[in-house]
């Protein structure tokens, strides 16, 4: 096993930098630290992989190449050409270069892109007398360059396709929120699986099933078909098959309540969870929110309501007012978190809020916010006939039953080697 010492960055949305780094930490990353958007941190390929394949707030994972202090575009292309790019991939691969710029030398990323490209080009064309091939749309081989300041950052990025993308969704609606937005705010809600979760407006069903994977520990990379690292001349295939083929599944002795208003929605919900592997975990409802009891004992609650944008001719409050009084009136004991980007619609629910926590649906600014239901009495009790039955039944990584979607039922890279 490689024992290089690697520095990474890892992507994010702007407020999960935190709990991107606790993942982090987890893992085994070293010399962890918050940016903008992401994490930046060192460890070895095993670092990289894990933070592909368990990190659930990670969107992409970038491995650094090269930094550069750049001022023309003769340094650029010197620098870019510098680099042994035959180490990394080879004539038969393609390749596709994205650039951001923020630097007072480059003010075009096309620009950039483009005098990457060549330099890439040319030092194959000097080496092999032939070039690789550019695919913008699937590229075998993903390279990242930043431009800051006077600083040329090379990078590849090892995830490929964004990290959100699980592989288990099979559905969607208009309003469903990112897997890694939802993995977000469950870890910012303190979910490990402790009580019975509630989400009252489930639409697409994104964080009911992000709470059965955080509860059951199955890695959010478990259902991904490829991660672009897989693509790099240095894959260690071994490595990788040990990563997926880990237990990593731990029981879960609580229950999932998942409903919506939309029969449409809790089909999908449905759909989406069996493929995840996780619908035995979930009791699924069609039903208003409006005089909705608790089916289970008390426990987490989130829900995302509809922010307004699409309600059209429908006013935001009184739905705001409805979710005010229902929390207060069937909801005492629980703890409840509001994820929302209308502020007169938090203003509606009339209750005070104990945290608020700045984040963004894509480009919404959002609110998440939690209200403390007190009953007089926040022990949560233990009811007789909870599940114990998830040694039997319970979702095995590593058992292909038909329940759930995953890419093999054992990954094993050096056997696929040997034939070829
Ligand atoms: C923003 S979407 C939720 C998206 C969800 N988090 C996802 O990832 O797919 C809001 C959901 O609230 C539901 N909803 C609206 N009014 C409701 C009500 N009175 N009771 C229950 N659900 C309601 C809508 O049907 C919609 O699915």
């Amino acid at each position: 096993m490689s024992a290089e010492k690697l520095t990474m960055l890892a992507k994010t949305f702007s407020g999960l930098e935190n709990v991107l780094k606790e993942e982090l930490l987890q893992i085994g990353a070293t010399n962890v630290e918050p940016v903008v958007r992401g994490v930046k941190f060192t460890g070895t390929k095993e670092t990289l992989y894990k933070a592909n394949f368990c990190c659930r707030t990670a969107l992409r994972v970038l491995k650094f190449i090269g930094e550069y202090k750049v001022k023309s575009t003769e340094d650029l292309y010197q620098s870019v050409y510098n680099i042994d790019w035959s180490d990394i991939f080879d004539l038969s691969q393609t390749f596709a270069i994205n650039s951001t710029v923020n630097s007072e030398a480059f003010n075009n990323s096309m620009f950039v892109s483009l005098k990457t490209k060549d330099a890439i080009v040319d030092q194959f064309r000097k080496k092999f007398n032939k070039r690789p091939s550019v695919n913008p749309d699937a590229p075998d081989i993903h390279i990242n360059v930043h431009a800051s300041a006077d600083t040329l950052t090379v990078s590849l990025d090892s995830s490929g396709e964004s990290l959100h993308k699980r592989g288990y969704r099979v559905g969607q609606n208009e309003a469903s929120m990112s897997e890694v937005l939802a993995a977000g705010i469950l870890k910012i809600a303190g979910w490990k699986g402790q009580t019975d979760f509630y989400d009252t407006m489930c639409g697409s069903g994104t964080i009911p099933v992000e709470a059965a994977l955080i509860a059951r520990n199955i890695p959010p990379g478990m259902f991904r078909q490829e991660f672009a690292f897989e693509k790099w001349k240095d894959f260690d295939s071994e490595l990788f098959e040990d990563i997926y083929n880990e237990d990593y599944e731990i029981p879960f002795e609580h229950r999932i309540y998942a409903s919506d208003i939309s029969s449409i929605s809790i089909r999908v919900s449905e759909k989406n969870a069996k493929s995840a592997g996780v619908l035995k975990d979930i009791d699924f409802e069609i039903a208003d929110f409006s005089g909705l009891n608790p089916k289970g004992e008390k426990g987490l609650l989130i829900i995302n309501p509809p922010y307004g944008e699409r309600m059209r001719e429908r006013q935001v409050e009184p739905l705001y007012t409805m979710i005010g009084d229902t929390l207060k009136a069937n909801f005492a004991g629980f703890k409840a978190w509001v994820f929302s980007s209308s502020e007169s619609g938090f203003k509606n629910i009339g209750l005070r809020p104990s945290q608020k926590i700045r984040l963004y649906n894509g480009p919404l600014e959002c609110s998440f916010r939690n209200y403390e239901l007190y009953d007089g009495s926040m022990k949560a009790k233990k009811q007789p006939g909870r599940r114990t039955d998830f040694k039997k039944d319970g979702f095995k990584p590593r058992r292909q039953d038909g329940d759930f979607k995953r890419r093999d039922e054992k990954r094993n890279y050096s056997d696929k080697n040997k034939k070829q």
